[in-house]
């Protein structure tokens, strides 16, 4: 569970801390911020018990994944704790020096009861808003920049993958806003790209290989309408937001998609090569979405088995080693209860996401940005 003890002296992170361990995630996060660090504004590092440290091999830090940051008080002078958006407004630049430092930063303590803070919340930071196109799930705008994470039935997990990774664009930052934490499980496990990109090369080598040559498509059959009852099961007509054939044929081309139009009027899609190993930042990362299309991609138009192939020879994954590599990503991930209030904001470059199994309730709002 969450310590919550925050440090209100250390209002810089160039300010020592002496009674810290020096193991502990956040001696390691203030450890790597020194020089050049974002100054927080009204708010401290916190500490996550479930957080893990990793090492950034580009700089050889210590990092904590994720960081957490909190208020630094929990009652101002109105006697309630500070609105989120109000941190947004002063913060920008520290969230831009940590998000590409941490993969992730978790937010907690906050004011943020409805989607209506959340949304001001979003505006106030300011990044450009990256529509859903070319997006798998079924998803609700219920305010501005807010809609529902993905509405796929409670019992299913879903597994781990970057957003929109398979679509022409894709965000750059994923952020999930908690309104009401589920009774029992509804985590959202991280986990860090680059470190699964180091085990798949160390450990998988041949994998590895075939990866990078070849790159992967992606290949799934969709709905004309969107069906609420798949994890896939967003329609073509919203997927890529037209009304006609002609107009879906358009995107696709652009996209250098391959189709088919099935009788019962579904669409079977096969997505040009992508790569499934790129660079960010110097670090080079698993970015795509091989796990989810390989262990998720399923309903009654899809097998996931069948929804992912190498790029050049369009040959299936090696079923044994993929579910060995996807039980090393499953260890090195970060899963934390939800509370209400918090905003987990992923640098979706350098991060995948999942989610767990749950019962309801559980209300978990998302916001992409380019
Ligand atoms: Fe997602």
């Amino acid at each position: 569970m969450f310590a919550s003890f925050l440090f209100a002296l250390l209002l810089s992170s160039s300010q020592a801390a002496p009674f810290l361990p020096t193991s502990s995630p956040l001696a390691s996060t203030l450890s790597s911020l020194r020089g050049g660090a974002p100054l927080l504004q009204d708010s401290a590092f916190a500490e996550l018990d479930e957080a893990r440290d990793f090492l950034d091999e580009c700089d050889g830090s210590c990092r904590a994944f994720p960081v957490t940051v909190s208020p630094l008080s929990p009652t101002g002078p109105t006697d309630r704790p500070m609105d989120a958006s109000e941190w947004a407004g002063k913060n920008r630049e520290a969230l831009d020096k940590l998000l590409p430092q941490h993969g992730a930063v978790l937010l907690r303590g906050f004011r943020v009861p409805s989607e209506r803070e959340f949304s001001e919340f979003v505006k106030a930071l300011g990044y450009e808003e990256q529509p859903y196109l070319g997006g798998n799930a079924v998803r609700r705008v219920v305010a501005d920049r807010v809609f529902t994470s993905n509405e796929s039935p409670p019992s299913e997990r879903i597994p781990f993958h970057h957003e929109m990774a398979q679509a022409p664009e894709f965000p750059s930052k994923v952020m999930f806003y908690c309104k009401e934490p589920s009774s029992e499980g509804g985590e959202t496990p991280i986990v860090l790209s680059f470190e699964v990109c180091k085990v798949l090369r160390e450990q998988f080598g041949e994998l590895y290989e075939r990866f990078k040559a070849e790159g992967v498509r992606y290949i799934r059959t969709m709905p004309e309408d969107d069906d609420a009852e798949s994890a896939l099961g967003r329609g073509w007509k919203s997927t890529y937001m037209v009304e006609t054939r002609e107009a879906c044929e358009e995107e696709m081309r652009t996209a250098g998609t391959e189709w088919e139009w099935l009788e019962n009027g579904d669409l079977k899609t096969t997505s040009k090569v992508l790569s499934a190993i790129r660079d960010v930042d110097g670090k080079e990362v698993f970015f795509n979405q091989v796990i989810a299309a390989f262990t998720g991609w399923n309903d009654k138009r899809n097998v996931s088995t069948k929804a992912i192939v190498f790029g050049e020879s369009r040959e299936t994954l090696p079923a044994a080693e993929m579910k060995k590599l996807i039980k090393k990503t499953d260890q090195l991930s970060v899963a934390f209860e939800w509370e209400q209030g918090d905003i987990l904001v992923i640098d979706n470059r350098l991060a995948m996401h999942s989610r767990k199994p749950f019962v309801k309730p559980r209300v978990v709002l998302a916001s992409l940005a380019r």
